[in-house]
């Protein structure tokens, strides 16, 4: 990735897309409280067809693409999910279904199981069925992912669960993994909550104390040790959160480098946060795919780096991270081309700085958390 980075992002030589990330649709049963998916989503209506998403596929496949994501929203909403994969399949993509689990039973396993599905990964939310309940607006989903976990596990696919962490469910790391481990988990991703999206309008009821993150760290680490102890291989993956970082991560390996996202309606994006951006991005209604990654504005705006302000501009490390991520950017300053606020050398860091003496001394409880609702996305509307 850094290879690919440094030539496709920074010196201009743009290569081909490796992932497609298809989002499906942005229906979902859930409410998560930091979920990705843009504020005003209910404004987006018109999902893209099965001949259309099979196009899609077939344009990206061409073009070099060779991992594929079904995401949404739950992807499992869409009945034509067993039909895109095995067109996926075909035409030689690696593909990884995101799901929730709702929407799963016996039988879809078995028909994406033929479909060719390769890979799935299941979101929980937490150990204990209260606080999963509070943070997704749903009593009963804790319950039903579970009995699919289960399933899915011995339907014989590698497993991999993922469980997004904040300050509501941090503390409790050590049940989380232990349920992971009696599920049967191949792989856990701890996936601290990036603040994009519904999470950045959260951000004060999510984000954890460093003592939090230190601890549940330290935690993973012993876990690491039992687990090696008993033979048992379920690989610990723990993302810590950008806030908590004194650079920033080099976003989608550089804008418009190996990452494209298509939404539900067909807007190409270069990342799944990138709608709230003061942009226009092209559709795949009015453009080819490989006209839109190679010449059309938005993608090439952020490509290179003359784009760069200071410090960014004159800094040895900008070939690594890119400047950081220009979400994160704009959400913070206003300024998509902004040096990404997470590096101590921005401008701007103090803002990081004031995020984190903050989640010291929250006490927002779960409850008062805005799940992701129609209602609010309306009031979110930009059209
Ligand atoms: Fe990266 Fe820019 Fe910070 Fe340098 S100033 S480390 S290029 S974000
Ligand atoms: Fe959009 Fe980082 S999430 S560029």
């Amino acid at each position: 990735m850094t290879d690919r980075t440094d030539t496709a992002a920074v010196n201009g030589a743009t290569g081909a897309p490796l992932w497609l990330l298809a989002e499906l649709t942005y229906r979902c049963p859930l409410q998560c409280a930091y979920c990705s998916n843009p504020l005003d989503f209910a404004a987006v209506q018109e999902e893209l067809t099965t001949a259309e998403w099979t196009e899609v596929l077939r344009q990206a496949r061409a073009m070099g693409a060779v991992q594929m994501g079904f995401s949404g929203g739950e992807p499992l909403v869409r009945h034509d999910l067993e039909e895109l994969v095995a067109e996926a399949r075909r035409l030689g993509f690696y593909t990884n279904l995101i799901t929730s689990g709702l929407g799963l039973d016996e039988a879809r396993i078995e028909a994406l199981r033929e479909a060719g599905l390769d890979h799935i990964q299941i979101s929980l939310q937490a150990a204990d069925p209260d606080v999963a309940a509070a943070v997704a607006g749903s009593p009963k989903a804790h319950a039903k992912k579970l009995t699919m976990a289960r399933a899915v596990k011995a339907a014989g696919y590698p497993m991999v669960l993922n469980v997004v962490l904040h300050r509501h469910n941090i503390d409790r790391i050590d049940e989380i993994i232990a349920l992971c481990d009696e599920l049967g988990a191949d792989a856990v991703e701890l996936a601290n909550c990036q603040m994009y999206g519904w999470a950045h309008l959260n951000r004060e009821g999510l984000l954890p104390s460093r003592a939090q993150l230190e601890a549940a760290e330290a935690t993973t680490a012993r876990w690491r040790e039992r687990l090696a102890e008993r033979g048992r291989d379920m690989r610990l993956l723990f993302v810590v959160p950008d806030y908590y970082g004194e650079r920033p991560k080099a976003c989608m390996g550089g804008w418009g480098s190996i990452f494209m996202t298509v939404a539900p309606d067909g807007a190409v994006l270069p990342c799944h946060s990138a709608r709230m951006l003061p942009m226009t991005f092209p559709n795949v209604r009015d453009r080819g795919l490989r006209e839109i990654w190679y010449d059309s504005e938005p993608f090439n705006r952020y490509r290179g780096d003359a784009w760069m302000q200071e410090p960014c501009r004159s800094c040895d490390e900008r070939h690594k991270d890119v400047g950081g991520c220009r979400c994160q950017a704009y959400l913070l300053t206003g300024d998509a081309a902004a040096t990404d606020p997470v590096c101590s050398l921005s401008p701007n860091h103090h803002l990081i700085e004031a995020a984190r003496r903050e989640a010291d001394t929250a006490t927002r409880a779960i409850e008062a958390l805005t799940l992701r609702n129609v209602h609010e996305s309306r009031v979110f509307c930009r059209q």
